[in-house]
């Protein structure tokens, strides 16, 4: 078994992957590995959607452009950066890279914490795949279309939900290497 740092230091968000399927257990073993995140008042306000029908995939990821683009529209003022990037929303890409599993993190909107405790069980769930070679990629690209009841409700959500982490799982086909880091400021009060 890695080592614990070794294994948060070396995750990569993936985007490329090998068609192979991500096991029912292996997605088993991810989802009970979110269970163990902390979660304020230990309240777990977490549900999880897998899917991993290719047409729906497809679907979303083309409902997730189609809502993204005006935002990125509007949000986007940087001129050398906006037409790279809403070009990029408007090409044949596949906003989940192909990846054979989307698990789309669903939080309980009675909890005040559930954003916070949804992204920590989704961070369990990256460095647990990482663990077992399975590449991961959060996809907040989505969240526009994820934010239209409708769509949720399509896809199979729980009334009183709301998705909170999109997370994408398969085989790596590739090295990817490190973006940079840069040295956070710390303030030592003491
Ligand atoms: C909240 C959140 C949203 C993200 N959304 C996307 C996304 O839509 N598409 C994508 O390719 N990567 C996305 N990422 C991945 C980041 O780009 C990636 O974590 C960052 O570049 C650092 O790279 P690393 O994860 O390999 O360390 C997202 C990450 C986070 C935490």
């Amino acid at each position: 078994m890695k080592d614990v740092i070794d294994i948060i230091k070396t995750r990569r968000s993936v985007r490329d992957y090998k068609e192979d399927p991500v096991s029912d257990d292996d997605i088993k073993f991810l989802i009970d590995c979110a269970r163990y995140s902390p979660s304020g008042m230990n309240m777990q306000p977490w549900s999880f959607l897998v899917i991993q029908n290719k047409e729906m995939i497809h679907k979303l990821s083309e409902n997730g452009k189609k809502a993204m683009i005006p935002l990125a529209e509007q949000m986007v003022n940087d001129p050398n950066k906006a037409p790279g990037f809403i070009s990029f929303l408007k090409m044949g890409t596949n906003l989940f890279y192909n990846a054979s599993s989307l698990v789309i993190i669903l939080g309980n909107k009675k909890s005040v914490t559930a954003d916070w405790d949804c992204a920590m069980a989704a961070q369990n769930m990256m460095l647990a795949a990482h663990s077992r070679g399975i590449g991961s990629c959060w996809i907040g690209l989505v969240m526009p279309a994820l934010m239209d009841e409708k769509i949720l409700k399509e896809l199979g959500a729980p009334p009183g939900y709301k998705a909170v982490a999109p997370l994408i799982f398969g085989y790596p086909r590739s090295e990817t290497t490190m973006p940079k880091r840069t040295e956070p400021e710390v303030k030592w009060l003491r």
